[in-house]
């Protein structure tokens, strides 16, 4: 169950019209995703897993963006237990972390699961090319084949076409789901599951915030639309767990993505506490006073529940306003109602302040721009 300790202005008649706008929107697909997933494909999902976990030590997780952080934030976060361990390549172009992946998985019996949307993106192309190219190494083109899982999208793209030709195993991001609401489809629970999170639970859990949620998501989302127009215009997120640092990432993604635009959209950070008290944590108390805070308040032990008590106090006396987000349980159900909560609040924010949650006409520039140097 998620709470805040916060009562912001909601404007309900517009609250339900957002809502209603978002259900409707051809990316809307993940509002209800949850209660109505395909069970078919979930079965399928684990039963690929399964396969990967006795006959892999390493799944290679290609992807970027939205086709990557949010099952990472999962996993690294949870820490669960799995016999494979899971590589990340394919979301930078550093030749020196590719050379370190390949080096890393050496000779040990490894799987591919790339994801890619559109099946166009620089980045987990070339990491695909090196990894496929290993994998024909090691086991013969037959072989290798039935060792890579390709998530993209059901009709085209240059790696729904490969995959396609190649009879490569298939998982689909739903057309009207984009990246960085996909976490909840194949795109993160593939790899989530070959990692031994349980995702029955998580599904579970985002099932539950789909009515749940709703109440404190448009609060926040009012909350930061008032903090906005006060001119905070940049939102820390604050954990008190070291293994969340991911979760920060999804976070910084899904609101930057999706709010910043049309010179519009609060900055989204991010802090580790306690470590970044000895960091950033100067710059939270006495620094420029443009700033607000978000906690995201995991239950925790005695000690660590007073440093969040500590921080809230100090931070609220130095001018910041402070947000607390919390949950119930640190575990899969916890995760997947905290994903489901930022999604929908994300979502409304950027419909408050006028701007389409769902495009990245940014992002896209600079792919254009960096195809164009490539000639
Ligand atoms: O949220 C998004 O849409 C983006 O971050 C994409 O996920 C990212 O650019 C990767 O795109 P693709 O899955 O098409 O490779």
């Amino acid at each position: 169950m998620i709470k805040v300790n916060f009562n912001a202005e909601v404007d309900e008649a517009r609250a339900q019209k957002i809502l209603a706008e978002i259900k409707k929107d051809k990316m809307g697909g993940w509002m209800e995703l949850p209660r109505k997933y395909d069970m078919g494909e979930f079965a399928r999902i684990k039963e690929a897993a399964k396969k990967i976990n006795e006959e892999s030590e390493y799944l290679v997780c290609i992807g970027i963006g939205g086709s990557y952080l949010g099952h990472r934030a999962v996993i690294e976060a949870l820490r669960p237990k799995s016999e494979t361990k899971i590589i990340y390549a394919g979301n930078s172009l550093s030749r020196r972390e590719l050379e370190w992946a390949l080096a890393k998985v050496g000779d040990h019996d490894f799987s591919i699961n790339v994801i890619s949307k559109s099946g166009t993106t620089l980045e987990p192309a070339i990491a695909f090319e090196a990894f496929k190219k290993k994998l024909v190494e090691k086991y013969g083109a037959e072989e290798a084949t039935r060792r890579i899982y390709a998530t993209t999208d059901a009709k085209q793209g240059a790696l729904h076409d490969e995959a396609t030709e190649n009879g490569y195993t298939k998982f689909v991001v739903p057309d009207n789901i984009g990246g960085r609401y996909s976490v909840l489809t194949a795109v993160g629970l593939l790899p989530m599951a070959v990692a031994g999170v349980d995702v029955d639970k998580m599904l579970k859990g985002a099932a539950e915030a789909v009515e749940t949620a709703v109440e404190p998501a448009l609060n926040y989302a009012f909350m930061r639309y008032a903090l906005d127009a006060k001119k905070y215009d940049t939102e820390i997120f604050a954990s008190f767990e070291p293994s969340t640092v991911y979760f920060n990432e999804w976070l910084k993604q899904l609101f930057g993505e999706s709010e910043g635009k049309d010179k519009r959209g609060i900055l989204p950070d991010s802090v580790i506490y306690s470590t970044d008290l000895h960091s950033l944590g100067q710059y939270l108390q006495d620094g420029r006073r443009n700033l607000f805070e978000t906690i995201i308040d995991f239950p925790t032990d005695d000690l660590n529940a007073k440093i969040v008590a500590a921080v809230r106090i100090a931070h609220t006396g130095g001018g910041i306003p402070v947000l607390n987000i919390s949950v119930t349980s640190f575990d899969e159900k916890g995760f997947g109602e905290l994903i489901y909560f930022f999604e929908l609040a994300c979502a409304v924010s950027a419909k408050l302040i006028g701007v389409n949650p769902f495009d990245q006409p940014g992002v896209e520039k600079y792919k254009l721009e960096l195809h164009k140097l490539l000639g």
